[in-house]
């Protein structure tokens, strides 16, 4: 088995060190365009491995995509982050340039693989590399809802001083702040959370999640990356492990929800072949409204690359 990981920058080197502690691959590749970077990260990685015991083989690469043929999955993280004052859809211009040129360098060499995109603005950057790869959607999508509940998970659990563990949710919609985390979906070992919180203080905990990446920019001056990194290796793990795990996932819609040919997360079943199948759930009217509402600005941005590519 191996994995490659686009961008060796916080998110890629995060997940690239997550995947390999899990021992996910017997080789994780490491590619940057910083002369370098790929190079000393991976070093530094695999020089853990005595220490954590892991034999996973982490090695880095300057802009080089031949040591990548044959992967098996394929994380792609290049681009730019937000700064604090940007949003997400702010990085569109240099980011679809940087996820096109890397999907083509990935499809040269593993024409085979699954393609998980995390580079923002997400939804639409997926939608970039599927119209990059030519493959089938199935083989292509993005990680961000299962940051995006992890977010909520985490604030639920403080907010019922719970673990975490025993925080179950789902989430509809694009990474943004139009997101629709569904508390009707969420339990807490089965209770569902109505039963435990108040309607104002989840109303709360809802806004703060839709906005938990903000937050963190605006903490750190750049974004979040062990939450994200460690999610993008939890869809890694779904895939190569052919768990048939259950994860809000970005995912090309073609009938779903009403919805057609948009990137947009819902919840999907993860295993060998990539996206397996992707689950419908009954909302309710005004369930139904959010996510239309999330997908037209999904949409908007997607316009956007379309007229960029025209
Ligand atoms: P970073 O700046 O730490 O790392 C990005 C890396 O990409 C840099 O090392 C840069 O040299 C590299 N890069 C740029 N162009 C490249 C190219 N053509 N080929 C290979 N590498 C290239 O940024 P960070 O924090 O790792 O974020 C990466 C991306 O992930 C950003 O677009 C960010 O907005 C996004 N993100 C998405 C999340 C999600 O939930 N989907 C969560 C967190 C970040
Ligand atoms: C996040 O949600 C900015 O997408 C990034 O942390």
């Amino acid at each position: 088995m191996k994995i490659t990981v686009v961008g060796a920058g916080n998110v890629g080197a995060t997940c690239a060190d997550v995947i390999a502690h899990k021992e996910l691959a017997n080789e994780v590749i490491l590619i940057d365009i910083k002369e370098g970077l790929a190079e000393g990260k991976s070093l530094d990685m695999w020089q853990t491995a005595p220490v954590n015991y892991y034999n996973t083989r982490v090695k880095g690469y300057t802009n080089n995509y031949e040591p990548t043929a044959g992967s098996d999955v394929v994380v792609i993280t290049s681009g730019l982050p937000r700064k604090p004052g940007m949003s997400r859809d702010d990085l569109i211009a240099t980011n679809a340039g940087i996820v096109k040129s890397v999907t083509e360098n990935i499809m040269k060499y593993s024409p085979n693989a699954i393609v998980i995109v995390v580079s923002n603005p997400l939804d639409v950057m997926t939608y970039c590399a599927y119209l990059t790869a030519k493959i089938p959607s199935h083989r292509v999508m993005g990680m961000a809802g299962i940051l995006d509940t992890a977010r909520y998970r985490a604030f639920l659990a403080e907010a019922l001083d719970v673990s975490p563990k025993d925080i179950q949710a789902m989430l509809l919609g694009g990474h943004g702040d139009t997101m629709v985390p569904l508390p009707r979906y969420t339990t807490v070992s089965g209770i569902p959370v109505t039963e435990m919180i108040d309607g104002a203080a989840l109303d709360a905990i809802v806004e703060r999640t839709k906005k938990g990446g903000g937050e963190l920019v605006n903490l750190m001056g750049t974004s979040a990356w062990y939450a994200p990194g460690a999610a993008a290796a939890q869809m890694v793990e779904a895939i190569v492990r052919d768990q048939k795990r259950i994860f809000p996932v970005c995912a090309w819609l073609t009938g779903e929800y009403g919805l057609n040919d948009i990137y947009l997360g819902v919840p999907v079943v993860l295993g060998a072949k990539g996206i397996e199948r992707i689950i419908e759930l009954d909302l309710t009217e005004e369930e139904k409204v959010l996510v239309k509402d999330s997908a037209a600005a999904v949409k908007e941005v997607m316009n956007v690359l379309d007229n960029m590519n025209a």
